[in-house]
């Protein structure tokens, strides 16, 4: 399969290490972005987003001639969509970024390609975009290779997981699971499970879905032992020694572009089938709000205790631990909040893995600890574990940083 290729249609944080893996396996690869800065940046060898060791993957896939960039398709082999599956209002998934992108590759098919979504797409979306081909193209009709591969990696560790993580790959027909997992096994060492098109896109929804579902539960537990005056920590530590218990850690909400958008995609279609998954969402979200107004109401009992407004320090706004990526994330909005109502009030903002933000004024951890009465844990960064923490200050831990392991 040496004279292969692959157009890759989106270059962001799937597309572009996917694209940099496939080329490193001596497969040419044309990349597809419509955004011409990104394009130039690949073509120079470069990256734009941060991810460890993708600069070399990327650096050494150009030099040697196997991946180029472009704002435009062109004929391959293979065709693989990785652009964005955002949500519009009312929760609902917006494919309108699969469409275009389809039908952008639609001119070049031709009999025996392989055409596949990794995009986290609704269910019945890779027959939608068949439909949309062979409408265009009635003389192809069935003559296509049209499968459905979802991405599960982790950010920060995707070139390692590409390769080693197990894929779900699920074909409109058997004959197209077979030639997508045929494509794979190329470059992917983890096991490929073979399934059909709408049980690979609930899958990748089901997982993250899950992941909620779980949350919520241990957030939902936080908020019965705040008022039943119980150690939430100690609670699930001591609940999990139960051999088949496994009980995830509480925090401030649930934030970034997966797990708190995912399970949209499912209610969204199936709104009375999916109540777990739909209250599990409102929980998450509650439980932001409900951190909001904790902090509000410490801040009230300080005023009345010493007959002047408390100093606030808020630590975190990532959406979860040592990132920079502040996507959908709870400590943002509470943070927001938290400032929505606050006129000549003292906010120490700290957020370790960025030095500006356009909307807050960020502050050192040390001047925050310092100088703040009341101090927020939102987000479990690696720098406020195992902190000193005065005894006069007032401490609000949502997220369990100060937990002793
Ligand atoms: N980032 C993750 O960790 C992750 C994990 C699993 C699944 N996913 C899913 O993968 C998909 C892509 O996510 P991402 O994080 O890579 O997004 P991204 O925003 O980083 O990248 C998408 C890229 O597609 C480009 N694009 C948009 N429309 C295009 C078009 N018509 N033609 C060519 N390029 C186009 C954009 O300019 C952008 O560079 C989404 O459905 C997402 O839900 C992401």
């Amino acid at each position: 399969m040496s004279n292969q290729k692959v157009v890759m249609i989106g270059l962001g944080y799937i597309g572009l290490p996917t694209a940099a893996l496939i080329a490193n396996n001596n497969i040419h690869v044309h990349g597809v972005d419509i955004n011409p800065d990104i394009v130039e940046t690949i073509n120079a060898g470069k990256i734009h987003i941060i991810e460890p060791s993708l600069d070399k993957a990327v650096a050494y896939a150009v030099a040697n001639g196997y991946l180029k960039a472009s704002i435009t398709p062109s004929k391959a082999d293979t065709y693989i969509i990785v652009v964005p599956t955002p949500f519009k209002a009312k929760n609902e998934p917006n494919i309108s970024f699969v469409e275009t992108a389809t039908k952008s590759i639609i001119p070049f098919l031709k009999e025996d390609d392989l055409y596949i979504i990794e995009s986290t797409s609704p269910v019945g979306t890779t027959e939608k975009m068949m439909q949309l081909i062979y409408n265009e193209r009635p003389e192809l009709n069935g003559q296509l290779h049209i499968a459905y591969c979802p991405e599960r990696v982790l950010p920060g560790n995707v070139m390692h997981e590409l390769v080693n993580n197990d894929r779900v790959i699920g074909g409109i027909d058997e004959k197209a699971t077979q030639k997508a997992i045929e494509f794979y096994s190329q470059f992917v060492k983890g096991e490929l499970h073979p399934t059909n098109a709408r049980t690979a896109e609930m899958c990748k929804l089901t997982e993250n879905s899950s992941r909620d579902v779980q949350i919520a539960f241990a957030n939902e537990l936080s908020l019965i032992c705040d008022k039943a005056d119980i150690n939430i920590w100690e609670l699930i530590r001591l609940a999990n020694k139960h051999p088949r218990v496994n009980i995830l850690q509480p925090g401030c909400g649930v934030g970034g572009h997966c797990i708190a958008v995912d399970p949209y995609f499912i209610v969204a279609d199936y709104p009375m089938e999916s109540q777990i998954i739909a209250k599990a969402r409102e929980i998450n979200n509650y439980k932001s709000f409900w951190c909001a107004e904790k902090v509000k109401n410490a801040k009230l009992e300080f005023q009345l205790k010493y007959g002047r407004k408390a100093s606030v320090a808020i630590m975190g706004l990532a959406f979860k631990p040592n990132i920079d990526d502040l996507r959908e994330s709870p400590a943002k909005y509470i943070t927001q909040k938290i400032l929505q109502d606050s006129h000549d009030d003292t906010y120490y903002i700290v957020e370790p893995n960025i030095q500006e933000h356009k909307e807050f004024r960020l502050t050192s951890y040390s001047e925050a600890m310092n100088k703040a009465d009341i101090i927020v844990y939102l987000v479990a960064h690696s720098e406020f574990k195992n902190s000193k923490i005065s005894s006069e200050k007032i401490v609000l831990d949502f997220c369990g940083v100060l937990v002793c392991e």
